[in-house]
């Protein structure tokens, strides 16, 4: 079968190669999946480049790829949750990583039925990102008229939180360049901030929640913008302390600047680190169906055109998600 593979680090041309692979074979607990469309996520080009290997260490030449949709074809002995035909998508475990093929096979915990109302395309989008946006205003807790300032509500993850945090009646400010400004309100933000024309923490300050998607001194500066006892939660912040023992970082301490800021504030910091999580897939399914959630493509490349689909990516301007199809 045909993958899209890592085959060493460093520049995404040079790190990416069309392979003829084996195609894999199902454990007990796997389904085999025919993919239909898999979509794209930062992870997967900062890996090619490089600066995860120490944290996801890989023995190349490796296929890439988290998100998928596509249909059950086969499954292992001890899988009772699906049949043979299926359609699914899913966010894949780590060591399952390689949903650019033909194929991928998945521990079956880690799937869920796709959203029956929205192409395979579409699905593909939704896994990384709407279990990063759950996992993340959940950990902030967020609820109804909180106040919260969601960083670049056009991308893959931020487009999906200002839905999320809408659903739950919360009042959303999102940042964004002006070219994006008017799909972006019509996912429901109240105020979209230009933020090469405005300043943010001048717009939205004395917030319930800052969602920190950008990390560097957007976390530093969220802490400015909380109201006394309000919550930063990142994904690309330093991890808080508790969720750096869960992803096996020893001996690590929260950096000093910012445990001062915590302590001025008597603020909550959160980190997430994104967990493949079935249940909550089946949440975004019913979200989609019920109209709450829509998936939001920029741009759909062939299989032949991954290499050019992760270079687009690259470039931190996706508008929504990138998408592969294999349909
Ligand atoms: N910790 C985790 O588990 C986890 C999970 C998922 C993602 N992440 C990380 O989170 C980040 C966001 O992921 P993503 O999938 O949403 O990325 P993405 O789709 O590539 O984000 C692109 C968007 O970011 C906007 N943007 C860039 N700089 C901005 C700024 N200074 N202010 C406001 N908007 C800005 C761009 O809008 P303009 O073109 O208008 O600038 C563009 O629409 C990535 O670095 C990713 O690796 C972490």
């Amino acid at each position: 079968m045909k993958a899209l593979q890592i085959v060493k680090y460093g520049e995404i041309k040079d790190s990416l190669s069309i392979n003829e692979i084996e195609k894999p074979s199902v454990k007990p607990n796997d389904v085999l999946v025919e993919v239909k469309a898999a979509s794209l996520n930062p992870i997967d080009y900062k890996i090619a480049e490089g600066h995860l290997k120490e944290m996801l260490p890989l023995k190349l030449p490796s296929t890439i790829g988290f998100d998928v949709s596509g249909v059950v074809v086969d499954k292992g002995a001890d899988v009772n949750n699906f049949e043979i035909g299926d359609e699914i998508y899913s966010r894949v475990p780590q060591e399952q990583m390689g949903t650019v093929a033909e194929f991928v096979t998945i521990n079956s915990d880690k799937v869920a039925k796709k959203p029956a109302n929205i192409s395979f395309e579409e699905a593909s989008g939704l896994p990384l990102t709407g279990l990063t946006a759950i996992q993340a205003l959940e950990k902030a807790g967020i609820k109804e008229d909180d106040r919260i300032l969601i960083h670049a509500g056009s991308g893959g993850v931020g487009s999906l939180a200002i839905q999320y945090a809408k659903a739950k009646g919360a009042i959303v400010y999102t940042t964004t360049s002006s070219k994006n400004a008017d799909w972006v309100k019509a996912l429901g933000a109240d105020r979209v901030i230009d933020y090469k024309t405005e300043d943010y923490k001048v717009v939205a300050n004395n917030l319930d929640i800052v969602f920190d998607t950008l990390g560097d001194d957007y976390t530093f500066e969220a802490f400015e913008i909380i109201k006394d006892g309000g919550k930063v939660t990142t994904i690309m912040g330093p991890p808080d302390e508790e969720t750096a023992k869960k992803m096996g970082i020893k001996d690590y301490k929260l950096p000093e600047q910012l445990l001062k800021l915590i302590k001025e504030k008597s603020a909550v910091y959160k980190y997430t680190w994104m967990q493949p999580n079935a249940e909550q897939l089946t949440d975004i399914k019913t979200m989609v169906e019920d109209g709450d959630i829509k998936p939001i493509v920029d741009l759909i490349y062939s299989f032949e055109d991954g290499i050019d689909a992760y270079e687009y990516l690259a470039t931190g301007r996706a508008q929504g998600k990138v998408i592969i199809s294999l349909s």
